[in-house]
């Protein structure tokens, strides 16, 4: 099958297309002929071996896919030939077919595109999965950095589904317009505007209820300032390369809880594989994501698709910052 190999440690711009051998089937797996993968700055360090997780050379980089069920191993019954899915894999995504465990397959029903389906299981499940945390319901006021980024707009959309007010910050007019159109009531361009006074002008003095941050970089302090008392920041990645240094005198003072969230550990990818101990609880939130995206409750934006042969191309333009939201390779 032809595939996207990283044959050594090193830049992206290395990656080959070339033919490979199809992956064996496994007990408790299934394969998946592959229409669509995603597209990450994660990708960028997995293949250069600067990410937690080390895959053993050679390896097909990629970690989220959608497409349909080719066959199944033994012991799985949750899916049969040709069954539409989304799935999140250790790799193997940059290719025609993956296999992969089921515990992280999840059903894509008939109203959701592949080409969208293959942006939910990971931005979406982990904003989800944070802004709960963060206490998230109607009314309450979310800050969301980040907000022209694939996680940023996944909370914008999740925490405006809620019926919570959303302010949405990004560098440029450009990522906030989409920001907008998810449903962002206030937009702070933080190279134009004062992050800090715009919150507060918006919130009355009062400051938000959740801010959500896969940034993290110096203008952390100004999000602990722009946190309601009693208030929750959600700490998800450093986008930005920079990892803050948090006051805590200032976390104390407001009775404000600082939450680090990570999608990893539920999905087999923490220290110890613990997937299947949270299989069920991960397959019930796609479950109602997928519905909710089915329902066009949740308008999963259209992504920005690359095909194939341009894997160097699409993940250039995430790792120099020009994508809007999420960054799809279509693989057939
Ligand atoms: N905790 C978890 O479970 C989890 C799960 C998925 C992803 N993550 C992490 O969350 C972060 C964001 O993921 P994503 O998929 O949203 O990425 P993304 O689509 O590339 O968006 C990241 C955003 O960060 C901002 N940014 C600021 N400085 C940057 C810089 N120097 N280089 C690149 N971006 C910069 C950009 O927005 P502006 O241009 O508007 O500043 C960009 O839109 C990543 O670090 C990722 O590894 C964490």
């Amino acid at each position: 099958m032809k595939a996207v190999l990283c044959e050594q440690y090193s830049g992206f711009e290395n990656l080959k297309l070339t033919e490979t051998d199809r992956p064996q089937l496994v007990p408790g797996a299934v394969r998946i002929r592959i229409h669509y993968a995603s597209v990450s700055y994660a990708i960028s360090l997995m293949v250069s071996g600067r990410y937690q997780r080390k895959m053993p050379l050679p390896f097909i980089p990629g970690t989220e896919v959608s497409g349909e069920i080719l066959e199944c191993g033994d012991g799985v019954d949750r899916f049969k030939p040709g069954d539409r899915v989304a799935a999140i894999v250790d790799a193997g995504a940059y290719g025609e077919e993956v296999v992969t465990p089921d515990a992280t397959v999840y059903p894509v029903p008939a109203g959701v595109p592949l080409a969208r389906a293959v942006g939910i299981p990971l931005s979406f499940g982990t904003a989800a999965t944070a802004l709960e945390r963060g206490g998230l319901e109607a009314g309450k006021t979310v800050l969301v950095c980040g907000a022209g980024g694939a996680l940023g707009l996944a909370a914008v959309e999740i925490a405006s589904l809620k019926g919570a007010r959303v302010i949405a910050s990004a560098s440029s007019d450009a990522k906030l317009d989409i920001a907008r159109k998810s449903g962002a009531e206030v937009l702070i361009n933080y190279n134009t505007q004062n992050l800090l006074d715009v919150v507060r002008a918006e919130t009355g003095g009062r400051g938000v209820d959740i801010v959500f941050d896969p940034v993290g970089g110096d203008q952390f302090e100004q999000l602990i300032r722009s946190t309601a008392i009693g208030g929750n920041i959600l700490t998800l990645g450093f986008a930005s390369g920079v990892i803050p240094q948090a006051p805590l005198n200032l976390l104390l003072v407001k009775n404000i809880s600082l939450h680090g969230v990570n999608f990893s550990e539920y999905i087999g990818w923490g220290k110890v594989d613990r997937r299947q101990e949270f299989a069920s609880q991960i397959q019930e939130l796609m479950a109602e994501l997928f519905q909710a995206a089915a329902g066009g409750r949740l308008n999963v934006r259209d992504s920005q698709t690359f095909e194939f042969d341009e894997a160097i191309q699409a993940i250039a333009s995430v790792v120099e910052r020009r994508s809007v939201g999420k960054v799809i390779l279509r693989i057939c």
